[in-house]
């Protein structure tokens, strides 16, 4: 079938009205889209901040939606379910990593803006194993942004294996950030949220955490506190350093994003006296998006939202001006009202 979609032609381009040509496989679900997210990370692909963005791109990376056909081979599940797709869409399922459950390293993988158009559109069809049932609880619009910003932080922090009640850290209070101070709160540790936006205080208080001063390229931030973990969602320059020298022996920082430039770090910080560990964390699998949605839903994380239509190219493009110009607190949400 058709699928209408909004697409970018070019680096930078403007969205505009744009059709493509999907059939369902036999694994494959196709999904009647009703909320679709324009994230930072969505921005950052339309200027092609890892050179890898596949023009035309079709942005929508956080999605909510219901199926409305199901493949040949397709049980697990079933037309007018409700479901949530992230930015990978396909795998193998057998290779090693498949086969270890760490789907998102699967060389075949296909994930939107890559390989595959994203949900600004219409529909999406998806291998029915990236089409994951909502737990009941969580409110659709609300629950869109855990599909990718929630499934990052969650997996990141679940990594660091931290002792109960940690002291814990979270560099810049956007999307991502928003979401890993509900999830660190709700799993008992001591939250403070590093933030350069001090109108965000009364915000960051009610998600869970003490408000910092800080994060981005002038920030000085310093805080009495032995830190046992902190995550980074900054994609803009900052001195790593200052937060590595922040840890407590053994601590632990998660980069989920980064600048485009290279950024100076002091080496001798992971070793020195401390025995620091420095590590990135690449979204999730889809064993970590249901552990997720489980825990989300039993402690009711959200993210909080503006909610938009997107009938038209013009609200596309307001969006992605909006979010650009970081003028939304909040994550931006579209919803289709065709
Ligand atoms: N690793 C992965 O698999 C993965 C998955 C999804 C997304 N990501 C990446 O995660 C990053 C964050 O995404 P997001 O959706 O959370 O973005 P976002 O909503 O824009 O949040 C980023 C935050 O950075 C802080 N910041 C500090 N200085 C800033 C400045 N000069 N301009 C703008 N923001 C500044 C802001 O927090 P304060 O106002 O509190 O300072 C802002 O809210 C993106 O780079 C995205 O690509 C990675
Ligand atoms: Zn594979």
């Amino acid at each position: 079938m058709k699928i209408k979609a909004f697409a970018i032609m070019e680096k930078n381009g403007k969205a505009v009205p744009f059709e493509y040509e999907r059939n369902v496989g036999a694994n494959e679900v196709r999904v009647k889209i009703i909320y679709c997210a324009m994230a930072r990370g969505d921005v950052q692909f339309i200027s092609d901040h890892w050179g890898d963005t596949r023009f035309p791109f079709v942005p929508g990376h956080e999605i909510v939606g219901i199926v409305e056909e199901t493949g040949a081979h397709v049980t697990a599940l079933k037309v007018g379910d409700q479901v949530g797709v992230g930015y990978q869409l396909e795998a193998c399922f057998e290779c090693d990593y498949c086969k270890a459950g760490l789907e998102q390293f699967c060389p075949q993988q296909k994930v939107i803006a890559v390989h595959s158009y994203g949900g600004l559109a219409g529909h999406i069809v998806v291998d029915y194993r990236f089409a994951f049932l909502l737990p009941p609880g969580l409110h659709p619009v609300n629950a869109v942004p855990l599909l990718s910003a929630g499934l990052t932080v969650y997996t990141g922090i679940m990594r660091a294996q931290l002792p109960p009640h940690a002291v814990v850290g979270v560099l810049g209070v956007g999307g991502l950030g928003q979401l890993a101070i509900q999830f660190l709160h709700k799993m008992g540790h001591e939250v403070y949220a590093f933030s350069h936006s001090p109108e965000k205080q009364a915000l960051i208080r009610q998600l869970g955490a003490e408000y910092i001063p800080g994060s981005g390229a002038d920030d000085k931030a310093a805080v009495n506190k032995p830190f046992d973990f902190i995550i980074s969602t900054l994609s803009v320059p900052y001195d790593p350093d200052v937060y590595l020298k922040m840890l407590r022996p053994q601590g632990k920082l998660c980069l989920v994003a980064s600048p485009q430039q290279k950024q100076p770090l002091s080496l001798g910080l992971l070793y020195d006296y401390a025995q620091r560990t420095i590590y990135g964390n690449y979204v999730g699998s889809r064993r970590d998006m249901t552990a997720m949605l489980d825990f989300a839903a039993t402690h009711q994380i959200e993210s909080m939202v503006e909610v938009m239509p997107y009938s038209h190219a013009d609200q596309v493009n307001e969006a992605i001006d909006k979010v650009s110009n970081g003028k939304v607190n909040v994550r931006l949400i579209l919803e289709n009202k065709a």
